[in-house]
């Protein structure tokens, strides 16, 4: 393990380094996308100026030296979430994941109109909205698991609501929005006792440390490398072998094949069958760099680290007169909140006057805003490369902030 030295760390992410009008960059945008250390930088770069070509279907050396990088890239990542490669497929991202598993179980028909898909009310749009497409086309219900007045899910409601008729369950391990973490080993638990398909977003809880999927045992997760230190447009859908080899592929071309003739079509094996047409093959190979760049740190390190940033912007956030923070306190990585009378848009655009990006607006959760009665909030969300500094800063601009709005 490399020691934790923030300082050390800091000097591994270039773009942290550059002023915003005119103010030292406080970046607490982490929840809607984390910044690439140079390794990984250096990944991407490497594959387009020594070997840019396509994978699995070159004899050539580039072709090769790609493939073997790629298959690379996905072994790491099998091992960080401890499952098998066979059960590791690159995507685009969470969206594209849980859409893909939504496509493949409606086309298996194991979702009927008597049948019940139960999501919870933390959820993210990209895991509402696919459900909600799917349960047009089949005619089956969708039921909510409600959010307590804290941002913690209702478990008993959630007992209540199990039943026979549910087959799915989908949630969050992290709630984007108010940075929740969800009991999902308990849940995948009580969903399996109704035999229902369980499906985790791993978006908002891979970042913060390794997610061992064989303990908590569910069907399917997803996450997304651009919040995971990686760039934008490549994910992860992980899914269990035997169902993954029991539903059918949703998009046909490419790699996704064995043997065409116009009488038919048989697919390839996993993780082939679920990864039609040329991948995102830099990605993929930038996402096992962030992995591996990730798991040098001790992950009790990296996340008391974490805490402490959040305590202490938790802290500068209850000083300020007519503040709500939203989600409990034991919240990690995301700190939402309101401040009575400011717009969240307006206090949003001021920090960023004074170089400190943070999130506003309803984070894809509109459902969870309209429970709160809001229309959103504003969120600075945190990694590990933020420093205490960081939070002095962003308290100090939050106070000059509100007291020009006032
Ligand atoms: N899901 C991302 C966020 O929470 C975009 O900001």
């Amino acid at each position: 393990m490399k020691p934790f030295n923030i300082s050390e760390i800091r000097k591994d992410f270039p773009i942290l380094e550059q002023a915003i009008k005119g103010q030292p960059l406080v970046y607490l945008d982490n929840a809607a996308t984390s910044q690439n250390p140079s390794a990984v930088l250096q990944a991407t770069s490497d594959y387009y100026r020594e070997y840019n070509s396509n994978i699995h279907r070159g004899t050539h050396h580039l072709s090769q030296l790609a493939t073997e990088r790629y298959e690379t890239a996905r072994k790491t990542i099998a091992q960080f979430l401890n499952v098998t490669p066979e059960e590791t497929i690159f995507t685009s991202g969470t969206t594209d994941s849980i859409n893909t598993i939504a496509n493949i179980v409606g086309l298996s028909g194991k979702i009927g109109k008597e049948d019940t898909i139960l999501i919870s009310h933390l959820e993210h749009h990209s895991n509402i909205v696919p459900w909600q497409m799917l349960a047009e086309r089949t005619g089956c219900q969708i039921r909510v698991i409600p959010v307590l007045d804290n941002g913690t899910l209702d478990l008993e409601t959630y007992e209540v609501l199990l039943d026979e008729s549910v087959k799915l369950v989908a949630f969050n391990q992290v709630s984007n929005a108010f940075g929740t973490v969800n009991p999902a080993a308990k849940m995948i638990k009580m969903a399996k006792e109704f035999g229902a398909i369980t499906v985790l977003d791993g978006a908002q809880s891979v970042p913060h440390g390794a997610v061992d999927l064989r303990a908590l045992n569910c069907d399917f997760f997803a996450f997304s490398g651009h919040k995971v230190y990686a760039p934008t447009g490549i994910g992860i859908l992980y899914g269990r072998k035997e169902l993954l080899e029991e539903l059918p592929p949703f998009k046909g071309g490419g790699e996704m094949i064995k043997e065409v003739s116009f009488e038919g079509t048989t697919y390839n094996d996993l993780p082939f069958k679920y990864e039609a047409g040329t991948p995102n093959i830099e990605g993929a190979i930038a996402l096992g760099t962030a992995i591996e760049y990730l798991t040098q740190f001790d992950k009790s390190e990296v996340n008391a680290h974490e805490r402490d940033l959040i305590l202490a912007g938790a802290e500068a956030v209850s000083k300020i007169d007519g503040s709500t923070l939203y989600g409990p306190d034991d919240r990690i990585a995301s700190l939402s909140f309101s401040i009575e009378g400011i717009h969240h848009y307006d206090l949003g655009t001021l920090l960023d006057n004074m170089g400190v990006a943070v999130r506003t607006g309803h984070h894809c959760c509109q459902p969870l805003m309209a429970r709160y009665g809001i229309t959103g909030t504003t969120r600075a969300s945190f990694a590990f490369y933020n420093t205490m500094d960081d939070v002095e800063r962003f308290s100090t601009s939050l106070k000059k902030a509100v007291s020009m709005l006032r």
